[in-house]
């Protein structure tokens, strides 16, 4: 059923479990995250980027695939179908008249007052309509180039500021991770999450969790993450098992067998995240 991510991410805190959102590319990605977690029975939160959001086709569409799995495929569990990163009021507002039941609204690249301004927006609106909102606080750090741009950390006193003034119901605080496969030294400020924790009562949520061990991922969860978002690691064990599949079936045609041949590769990543929870 498609729910907001209330109380998942409430529960998840609560038993000190990490709820996981993995990004989907298109209706394939949806309905094998959606098939894998069916299987092992665990609630899961779909997240859109926006340019994901135009290369399939426009919020409706997003939303038609994402219900329509759900219905056909009978899946049983709870499912948050989330806005990834909206940079504006504007799309998230898409999102939600479209039927996303969770949207992120990243201001993260504002001021500290600008932030709280849309932030507030977003709320305002999403509330009215039973939509949870995550906001961004401090500014994650990026790869790009096979380079690392570092991040701006955030700290306790912003949160507790944020969270009182714009009532947002999940908090992403830049912690020290970075979007995409990121293999230099870990840069985790552990004490900074069990500080931020320990001071606001909603959710917090940990972007760029992909080249990160389950190890690192636990810690993090023990210090006082909830959501871990997940989106390279899928895209590069899909895409080194379709590349193997490619190269020994040069005379295959059909893109419903080239797209299936990575899904195993990405139902075992997931497998391997969820083992944190054990
Ligand atoms: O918002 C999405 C995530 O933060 C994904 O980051 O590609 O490093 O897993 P990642
Ligand atoms: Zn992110």
């Amino acid at each position: 059923m498609l729910v907001n991510s209330k109380n998942i991410l409430l529960k998840g805190k609560e038993n000190k479990k990490a709820i996981f959102h993995f990004n989907i590319n298109n209706l394939e990605w949806a309905k094998n995250i959606l098939l894998e977690c069916d299987r092992l029975y665990v609630p899961v939160i779909l997240g859109v980027s926006e340019s994901a959001v135009s290369y399939m086709g426009g919020y409706n569409v997003v939303y038609s695939i994402v219900s329509s799995l759900i219905k056909d495929l009978n899946i049983k569990i709870d499912v948050v179908l989330h806005l990834d990163h909206g940079k504006s009021v504007e799309s998230c507002i898409k999102a939600i008249d479209a039927g996303f039941t969770s949207v992120m609204i990243d201001a993260s690249k504002e001021s500290f007052e600008k932030n709280i301004e849309i932030t507030k927006k977003v709320v305002e609106y999403a509330h009215l309509k039973n939509v949870t909102v995550e906001a961004e606080l401090g500014v994650m750090g990026e790869m790009s180039n096979n380079d690392t741009k570092f991040g701006n950390l955030t700290n306790k006193d912003d949160c507790i500021k944020f969270v009182k003034e714009t009532n947002v119901d999940s908090l992403a605080a830049s912690v020290g991770t970075v979007h995409g496969l990121y293999t230099g030294k870990l840069n985790i400020d552990y004490g900074l999450i069990y500080e931020i924790s320990h001071n606001v009562d909603i959710p917090l949520v940990l972007h760029g969790g992909s080249g990160l061990s389950n190890d690192v991922l636990k810690k993090c969860v023990e210090s006082g993450i909830t959501k871990i978002n997940i989106n390279s690691d899928l895209q590069d064990k899909w895409s080194k098992m379709v590349r193997s599949y490619l190269e020994s079936n040069q005379d295959v045609i059909d893109p419903r067998k080239i797209i299936s041949s990575g899904m195993d590769a990405l139902k075992q990543e997931i497998d391997l995240k969820m083992n944190i929870n054990n």
